[in-house]
């Protein structure tokens, strides 16, 4: 869809959810920043200082909140840190935080820290496959014991697509606050986190929005709870208005700007701005659109030729993210045998080939042959014998 707008490397990329192309927009704001910090310097700050807020409506869109909600800032990690430990409030009975066994590691690291100080258990709702949840087991683990819910929108490994609205509602219902990982759905789909009412979100940028590699996360945090005051504060969430009378005194500036901490990476800003740039005059709709035909062809095409890869993504739509993920074996020798070859797909332990076409730049021809290309490895079995010991030494 935008395929002109990305530096592409040779070969074929699969790989947009872990690390998104570079956006030629994003590169060049990066250099215009740097010629700003050679030729101003410090004076560069004028126009630098408000760069995070002036992202916030095209982040919004994205997400779809106002842009008084969200804020880019620190990673998945921090933020998710800075909205758990001004939102988690055990009381009596109900003080447990509730995530799931196929959680991406860190958001469990930092859900069990604040359990743990909050007197909880962080409950961890069980996968009956390894690889997706049922929906049963989701709506089970709500339950008037529990204080906080953390899930993903979209699984890390299996692209298993949650139901946003109806999982909001039902932990609500059940007297829940829930929060969702969106790391795998923002660039990739439509979002409408203000609607349907979550509490808040976090996401990173440098899948596939693309804002290149540690990119500034992102966070979402519902109006219902602006009045509260972050639990980690610091002086770049201060009132923007009096930050530089740098009192001893904090005082919050309105909104989800206020989980800012210190000084924001301009560089890195100044990536993200580029990128969110390509999104400018794209409707979410028909990305999302794209990226079904994509994975619709990736699958119909496994199908056919290729038997032996488990699909362990959903294939309905309604329960499927951007990239598609199978199950086999010899899944790390495939993936090293591919990037032999110049296909750069991702390997997720034990066995999982994960590919992520990205609606903005993946060719269907790509698919093809990448499907021929995994056809011949799997008919040559030495091949990938050979491919497990050289990967073992790398
Ligand atoms: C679902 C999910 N959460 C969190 C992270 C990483 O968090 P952070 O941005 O803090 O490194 C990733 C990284 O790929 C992820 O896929």
């Amino acid at each position: 869809m935008r395929r002109e707008a990305f530096a592409v490397p040779p070969g074929i990329y699969l790989d947009g959810n872990s690390l998104g192309l570079q956006p030629h927009a994003a590169h060049a704001r990066v250099q215009q920043r740097l010629a700003e910090w050679g030729e101003q310097a410090a004076l560069g700050w004028d126009d630098w200082f408000g760069l995070a807020e002036r992202l916030s409506p095209a982040i919004a869109r994205l997400v779809g909140a106002h842009p008084d909600e969200v804020i880019a800032t620190g990673s998945i990690t921090s933020n998710l840190h800075a909205l758990v430990g001004t939102l988690y409030r055990p009381e009596g009975r109900r003080r447990h935080i509730v995530a799931t066994a196929l959680d991406f590691p860190t958001d469990l690291y930092a859900l069990a820290a604040w359990a743990e100080r909050g007197g909880g258990e962080l409950r961890l709702i069980p996968s009956r496959d390894g690889h997706t949840l049922h929906d049963d087991d989701l709506q089970a683990a709500f339950t008037d014991e529990v204080a906080l819910v953390l899930l993903p929108t979209v699984l890390y490994r299996s692209g298993q697509l949650l139901d946003v609205a109806g999982l909001t509602a039902a932990a609500q219902r059940a007297g829940a606050l829930i929060g969702w990982d969106a790391a795998h759905t923002i660039g990739a789909l439509p979002h409408a986190f203000h609607e349907h009412g979550a509490d808040f979100a976090v996401w990173c940028h440098y899948k596939y929005v693309n804002a290149g590699p540690g990119a500034p996360g992102g966070l979402y945090l519902h109006r219902r709870h602006h009045h509260l005051t972050p639990a980690l504060p610091g002086w770049w969430g201060n009132d923007k208005g009096s930050q530089f009378e740098m009192a001893p005194g904090y005082l919050k500036a309105s909104g989800a700007a206020a989980y800012q901490m210190g000084t924001p990476p301009i560089l890195s800003l100044a990536a993200l701005e580029g990128a969110l740039s390509v999104f400018e005059d794209l409707e979410m709709t028909a990305v999302r659109e794209r990226s079904l035909q994509l994975t619709d062809l990736l699958i119909r095409l496994a199908d056919e030729h290729l038997p032996e890869l488990q699909l362990v993504t959903p294939r309905e739509h309604a329960r499927r993210g951007g990239h598609v993920s199978f199950a086999h074996p010899e899944a790390h020798a495939l993936s090293l045998a591919l990037r032999a070859r110049q296909i750069v797909p991702d390997y997720r332990e034990p066995d999982v080939l994960r590919l992520a076409p990205v609606a903005l730049y993946t060719r269907p021809e790509e698919l093809e042959t990448l499907v021929q290309v995994l056809r011949g490895l799997l008919d040559s079995g030495g091949h990938l014998q050979h491919q497990r010991v050289a990967g073992a030494v790398t």
